[in-house]
């Protein structure tokens, strides 16, 4: 049996549409319910639907053979799995943000306001710019709005939020996908059905 961490939401409704088209269809998981494990005998697929950004702590510790999560989790959790493939779904980007008249002062830190805490100080330290960091939980444009932060480490996907507040794209940090991850002792044990699952969808994977 391959268990599978499947993130909750749009993004894990898109995976699902994907391993369906390669022929892992699992009747039950289409039901409207609140499970939150669905096993497929036909197939030997076991999926739990979790948090998305808990993906990666499931597989790296072996409490789910494989998973699904997009590469700003990855980063963020620093987590210790094998990427597999990379979906081509969930496509956004990772940048700096602010307001449009923003202009840096190298003279000072960065106040840099940001879910992704890692992802941000690796940044700016490659670019070794002295930073002091601002952690929040979501609606992160409004820090610099409100003055709590001088730019925003955050997702951009359409545009809109950011234009709808009045910021700007100030530096692209690195663009963002769902991989399928597996955890690496587990990999060594199941590489048949793993490897098997990995080409089919490979078959599946939108065109870039
Ligand atoms: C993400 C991100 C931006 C928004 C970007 O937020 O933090 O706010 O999506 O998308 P857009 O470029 O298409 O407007 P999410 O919906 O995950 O909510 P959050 O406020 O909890 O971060």
């Amino acid at each position: 049996m391959l268990n599978i961490a499947l993130p909750k939401g749009r993004l894990g409704e898109k995976v699902y549409k994907m391993l369906e088209k390669a022929g892992y269809s699992c009747d039950e998981i289409t039901k409207e319910s609140r499970k939150l494990i669905f096993t497929d005998e036909a197939n030997g697929v076991q999926y739990f639907w979790v948090k998305p950004s808990d993906v990666p702590i499931y597989v790296e510790h072996g409490a789910a053979d494989l998973g699904v999560a997009g590469k700003d989790v990855l980063l963020e959790n620093r987590s210790d799995v094998y990427e597999l493939l990379d979906l081509r779904i969930g496509k956004c980007r990772m940048a700096v943000a602010s307001k449009n008249d923003y202009r840096d002062d190298l003279s000072k830190p960065l106040v840099v306001a940001t879910k992704f805490v890692n992802i941000a100080k690796d940044y700016y330290a490659g670019k070794n710019r002295d930073i002091d960091i601002i952690k929040l939980s979501g609606s992160i444009e409004l820090a610099p709005i409100l003055g709590l932060s001088d730019v925003i480490v955050d997702i951009v996907e359409t545009g809109t939020t950011l234009r709808e507040n009045d910021l700007r794209v100030f530096e692209e940090i690195l663009p963002i996908s769902a991989r399928l991850i597996a955890n690496k002792a587990r990999y060594k044990f199941k590489n048949t059905e793993i490897d098997l699952m990995t080409e089919r969808l490979k078959k599946e994977l939108p065109d870039d």
